[in-house]
């Protein structure tokens, strides 16, 4: 097992593909070894939380503490289909993935969720990839999440190892960090990667449409020196289709406990109901309990999201879509490995 003790600022890559122990000592290592935390994140949370319902907007990083509301969504009742859109599109455009995958051999995931896209994604480019080292990153507010990701990951590098690619690694590093303070530098793990050949950021299920500071959101792609980013969103085409997403989000009993609970914690009153609206502006759905703000979920207009990634120095590789979901692929136009705001 190539892997050392974790310091706060020096995290240690779990080399996947290597490890052989019982199934005991390996949960103790993804808990301890392949996810690196930061140290004030709960205190940060939950002071964020207060000054969020205070402000009346509760933002994306308090709606997962409770990690199983969101697995069930996911799995059985997410109004959007997202896993099952995204992976169709990831398994119908193999070739389209497995093609970045092969230049750029750093993977930093943003937001993982259950990690059901994430995994796919990884599985659809493992199976087609040459002998590869693959280093894989993965940022979350929620550790469940991480340890979720890493669990995964090991099952995916058994695979590789007894029936595919003998010579492929996987590596893995998870962070459970806000993503605005990931430092770049905590990315730069390890001697044999160097950081010369750059990296792909995938944000997918919609985690950028969470925030309706889309600049701030996408710009973490340039603070982290990122070449490609693969983003999976929702799409609204129509004004029709915002009144069908809509009614799905207000009349679904599993969503409206989950956009609720941060509201609870952070001691809202439990007698307000939960008001869904559309918001034209910004082509989002959000939800209220009072003036508080309980959800945002933005749909996108991919020709504006074009125009948002170009402003940052990304240009437009391919777009795929599938009934409501997207992935769009842009690579960084302007050549640059160091672009502007760049965050060491
Ligand atoms: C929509 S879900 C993930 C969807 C997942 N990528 C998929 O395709 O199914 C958003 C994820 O981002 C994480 N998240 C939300 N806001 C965050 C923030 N500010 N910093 C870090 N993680 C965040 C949540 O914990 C959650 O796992």
């Amino acid at each position: 097992m190539a892997s050392t003790a974790v310091a706060a600022d020096k995290p240690s890559m779990v080399k996947l593909a290597k490890y052989d122990g019982p199934v005991r000592k390996m949960s103790k290592i993804l808990r301890d070894k392949c996810i690196m935390a930061d140290p004030l994140l709960g205190k940060k949370l939950h002071e964020r939380l207060a000054a969020q319902k205070a402000a009346g907007k509760i933002e994306s990083e308090q709606w997962y503490q409770n990690p199983l509301k969101w697995l069930a969504l996911t799995g059985i009742a997410n109004p959007y289909k997202t896993v099952f859109n995204e992976l169709r599109i990831i398994y119908e455009n193999g070739e389209a993935f497995l093609e970045q995958f092969v230049k750029y051999k750093r993977q930093v995931f943003f937001g993982v969720g259950t990690g059901d896209t994430e995994i796919g994604l990884l599985y659809e480019v493992c199976d087609k990839i040459p002998p590869a080292t693959l280093n894989i990153y993965a940022i979350d507010v929620q550790k469940f999440y991480l340890k979720l990701f890493a669990q995964q990951l090991l099952i995916l590098s058994e695979r590789l190892r007894h029936k595919h690619h003998a010579k492929s690694e996987l590596w893995f590093q998870g962070y459970n960090y806000l993503f605005e303070d990931v430092k770049r530098r905590q990315l730069r793990l390890h001697p044999d990667f160097g950081c010369q050949m750059g990296d792909i950021g995938i944000a997918l299920g919609n985690v950028i449409g969470n925030f309706e500071n889309q600049h701030e959101i996408l710009s973490q792609f340039n603070r982290l020196n990122t070449q490609i980013v693969i983003l999976g969103v929702h799409l609204a085409r129509e004004p029709r289709e915002m009144d069908y997403v809509f009614k799905l989000y207000r009349d679904n009993v599993i969503f409206n406990e989950f956009a609720r609970d941060a509201y609870l914690r952070a001691g809202g009153d439990p007698k307000r109901k939960t008001e869904w609206v559309i918001d034209k502006k910004t082509n989002a759905i959000r939800a209220f309990a009072g003036d508080t703000e309980l959800f945002y979920s933005k749909k996108y207009d991919l020709d504006d999201l074009d125009a948002a990634m170009s402003e940052l120095g990304f240009g437009k590789v391919e777009f795929y879509i599938h009934e409501q979901s997207a992935i769009c692929i842009f690579k960084r136009s302007d050549h640059s490995l160091v672009p502007r705001g760049l965050d060491v």
